[in-house]
């Protein structure tokens, strides 16, 4: 099995990348300032103050264009859409921050109830939690707990439940919840972030799970985690081709088109059959192509994030694709009111980013 990964090299899958219009200054220069945008955002989504600024100030700052609603009926009605085009959902409750028990019960209660609505409107979908939600971060036997009476209730009703990977801090600990309830439940599977240098053991260890593979999103430091973009693709090409060819269900989680492309040529030469795997991406993007893979007969499942703490999920979006600013801008600047809160939130903004926090 290891000689699957160690017999292959990076950048053998002559992706279609963008041609190479720029001089290699350009390019570099080009590279920079996308880093250093990426790190904005990134450090913005880690800010505790402005999560909970954001909340207060409701659906701002185009938020809603990515966010499905903020309780779980308004939710279902995205969802229901969705499913009538063909096209399954997993449901995330969003939350972040989450350093009491009393938010992470919170937490448990808000997504006990979108089990109770799964099942209640019927609807095609399942769910993804955080594990930081239900109170990783407090203690361990506390989580496992309350993600325990989650997967339970879930199992009851034949609704799978995807444990989300956050950061690497919580990687290990994440796979150690999943092993532990995989003793008494089979409706649970997991994530591989393909960042990471260890996915490839991943990959291997946990082939008996559904699993979810994503590039990753969270900001890796360069002793646990591939920083180039060439080498993460092509890392998460070899995740998924041997998850396809070795593992239980996978979930192709990206916008990327030339991957899309590229696992479409795969399982036609591998005779990879349709049920085996699913394509994802987020609520929001790339709408037509969503749609267009659900009608070519792929299966597709569409991650539908609700709530009122949308600030982090928001801020990684933009730090993924500066061009999600977009619905800042149109958002920012269409209406009077939204436009003094724009103003606002970007002063706010840029103060942080020159403050002892960042
Ligand atoms: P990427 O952002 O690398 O873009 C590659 C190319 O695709 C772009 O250059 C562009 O050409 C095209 N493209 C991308 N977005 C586009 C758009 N909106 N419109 C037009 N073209 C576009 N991460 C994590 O760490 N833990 C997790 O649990 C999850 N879960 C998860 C679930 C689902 C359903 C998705 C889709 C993603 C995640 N992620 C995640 C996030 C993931 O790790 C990653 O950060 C984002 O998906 C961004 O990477 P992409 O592969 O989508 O393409």
């Amino acid at each position: 099995m290891q000689n699957y990964f160690a017999s292959r090299c990076f950048l053998k899958h002559n992706l279609d990348f963008p041609p190479l219009i720029c001089s290699v200054k350009n390019t570099e220069k080009i590279g920079a300032i996308k880093m250093i945008v990426k790190n904005f955002f990134m450090h913005l989504s880690e800010n505790q103050l402005l999560n909970k600024a954001a909340q207060n100030y409701g659906f701002k700052l185009g938020a809603h264009s990515v966010v499905a609603g903020t309780n779980i009926e308004e939710a279902m009605g995205s969802i229901k859409e969705l499913n009538a085009q063909g096209i399954s959902c997993t449901i995330d409750n969003l939350g972040e921050f989450v350093h009491d028990k009393a938010e992470a019960l919170h937490a448990k209660k808000q997504i006990l109830g979108v089990v109770d609505a799964i099942h209640a409107h019927q609807v095609d979908a399942h769910i993804s939690l955080k594990p930081s939600q239900l109170g990783l971060d407090i203690d361990y036997d506390f989580c496992l707990e309350n993600i325990k009476e989650i997967v339970e209730k879930a199992s009851a009703f034949d609704i799978f439940i995807n444990f989300d990977m956050e950061n690497y801090a919580r990687l290990q600990p994440s796979f150690d919840l999943l092993e532990e309830l995989s003793k008494d439940y089979d409706n649970i599977g997991t994530v591989i972030q393909s960042y990471f240098f260890r996915a490839e053991e991943d990959i291997q260890k946990y082939s008996k799970y559904r699993l979810r593979i994503v590039k990753g999103a969270y900001k890796e430091p360069e002793a646990v985690a591939y920083q180039t973009k060439e080498e993460i693709d092509a890392n998460f090409i070899e995740l998924i081709e041997y998850h396809l060819l070795n593992g239980k269900f996978t979930s192709i989680a990206t916008h990327d088109h030339n991957v899309i492309n590229h696992v479409k040529q795969f399982v036609i030469d591998h005779s990879i059959p349709k049920e085996k795997f699913e394509f994802q991406m987020l609520y929001g993007f790339r709408k037509e192509m969503q749609l267009e893979l659900a009608e070519q007969g792929y299966n597709f499942c569409t991650y539908i994030p609700f709530g009122t703490d949308w600030y982090g999920y928001f801020m990684r979006r933009l730090a993924e694709r500066p061009q999600n600013l977009n619905l800042v801008v149109k958002q920012v600047f269409t209406k009077k009111t939204n436009a003094a809160i724009g103003v606002v939130a970007g002063a706010f903004l840029l103060g942080r980013l020159t403050s002892k926090r960042f």
